[in-house]
């Protein structure tokens, strides 16, 4: 049965909020909250380590006067005014352990805490529902792009077999920079530059980012627990100018996809780098924008899209949800069932070499592939590279993740293989997320 959290606040009460974090979002919140002024909605505090350097900044000398800055959390968990906590930090630990407490207290939690809620959203749910409190975290998937709150108040009435899209802005803001003919890492340097990418990216173009909201939209759209630890992850840091160049030919373009699906009793679940036909909507996703295709079993596809990081599109969602701990809409749940997870799918592959060109290199390779059953669908060379570093690339018909990872594995140790060939999965037109 879904449960409705009772979390409405007396109506005729100000809502007593403090914000844990005054970096880029929780700055954006606080700036929000002052400049639309919501009735009935009072920021008190806001909590920051080392909090002299935060409140002497322009940002904060805008802010009202009454708000007490602090850099002891027990100024928060330990008051019994706060009704809301907001959470702009990041991290596991302490957060984990400073939400507990919070919900404990009976206080609403607000938070955009991707990996928090990733790995600990089970318990930290069960923990509101116990206390009466409501948790609310739809700032933590595509920031700006209000995906949560419409599959949880829009599609339950639909079965979700299948999410897709695109849902870290870093990774689309370098790909799609590529796909225009821009180097990898003066991406990443133009990402940091700005504000979009962390100094150490990993998180990001290794796929663990897009992983947890994943994991995310799954137990919120799919109703299943999914381990993020167990979905196959792969970084985009393997893909080269040269395969937008292949991708093009094959009317396709290279974007991080993230994907989850549920048939019979297999769940299905991949993050990494994906050739994505042009025909379809992700492909038109750019720079920092997010994207999320749901497939419901009696609706059909719908699409989200926006801005998926920043701190106005995500205060935008962090303030949204506040707003729905103040007004008692906020917590709607269904049960959710942990399940295991596979990365086995049925797909077409884009295979790249780069190789030092010798006869016989492609019927080693056919040969390679034969051995596992999987089909050539075809095999592109463009002219111009060096034969001494030839990169070409063969697709296959479709075929199992194990199969192609096979056949993969025999050719990256033929002696002419100068690096480790990249596999790609292609989505397809016939693919009804793609
Ligand atoms: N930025 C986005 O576009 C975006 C989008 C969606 C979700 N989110 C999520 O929002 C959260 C915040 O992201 P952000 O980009 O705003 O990060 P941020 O700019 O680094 O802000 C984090 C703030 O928390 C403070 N802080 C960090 N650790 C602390 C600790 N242990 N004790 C006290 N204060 C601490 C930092 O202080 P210092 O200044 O001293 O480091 C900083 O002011 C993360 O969970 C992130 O995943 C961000």
């Amino acid at each position: 049965m879904p449960t409705k959290f009772d979390s409405t606040l007396p109506a005729n009460k100000t809502t007593r909020v403090a914000l844990l974090g005054f970096g880029t979002v929780g700055s954006s919140v606080a700036q929000l909250l002052r400049a639309q002024k919501f009735p009935g909605v009072e920021l008190t505090h806001i909590y920051n380590r080392n909090i002299d350097r935060k409140r002497t900044g322009d940002t904060a000398s805008k802010l009202s006067p009454s708000i007490l800055w602090t850099e002891k959390i027990d100024d928060i968990l330990n008051n019994p005014n706060i009704d809301v906590v907001i959470e702009t930090i990041g991290g596991l630990s302490p957060m984990e352990q400073w939400l507990k407490t919070a919900l404990t207290a009976g206080k609403h939690v607000v938070t955009a805490n991707k990996q928090l809620i990733a790995y600990k959203g089970a318990a930290l749910v069960k923990l509101a529902r116990q206390h009466n409190a409501a948790l609310v975290y739809n700032a933590a998937v595509a920031g700006g792009v209000p995906v949560i709150p419409a599959v949880l108040h829009g599609l339950q009435g639909d079965t979700v077999r299948r999410i897709a899209g695109i849902l870290n802005g870093t990774c689309n803001f370098i790909l799609s920079g590529m796909e225009a003919g821009e180097d990898y890492h003066d991406m990443l340097e133009t990402a940091q530059a700005a504000g979009y990418a962390e100094a150490d990216p990993s998180a990001d173009v290794d796929g663990y980012d897009a992983r947890a909201k994943l994991c995310i939209l799954a137990r919120t759209a799919m109703q299943i627990g999914l381990d993020p630890d167990e979905i196959p992850t792969a970084t985009i840091k393997t893909v080269r100018l040269v395969d937008f160049h292949y991708a093009r030919e094959l009317n396709c373009t290279v974007r991080q996809i993230a994907q989850v699906s549920v048939d019979g009793t297999h769940v299905r679940a991949r993050v990494g780098p994906t050739l994505v036909p042009n025909t379809s909507p992700i492909a038109w996703s750019h720079g920092t924008q997010n994207l999320v295709m749901t497939t419901g079993e009696f609706g059909g596809d719908v699409v989200f899209s926006g801005h998926g990081a920043g701190g106005n599109p995500t205060a935008v969602a962090v303030v949204s949800d506040l707003l729905a701990v103040a007004h008692g809409s906020a917590s709607v749940s269904l049960p959710v069932k942990q399940r295991p997870v596979t990365g086995e799918v049925m797909a077409p592959w884009y295979l790249r070499f780069v190789v030092q060109d010798k006869p016989g290199i492609i019927s080693a390779i056919s040969g390679s592939l034969a051995r596992v059953g999987a089909n050539i669908d075809s095999i592109l060379q463009r002219p111009g590279y060096p034969k001494d570093a030839l990169p070409f690339v063969v697709t296959t018909e479709p075929c199992l993740t194990s199969t192609i990872e096979a056949a993969v594995a025999a050719i990256a140790k033929m002696p002419t293989m100068l690096e480790q060939p990249l596999c790609l999965q292609m989505l397809t037109d016939e693919d009804k997320s793609a």
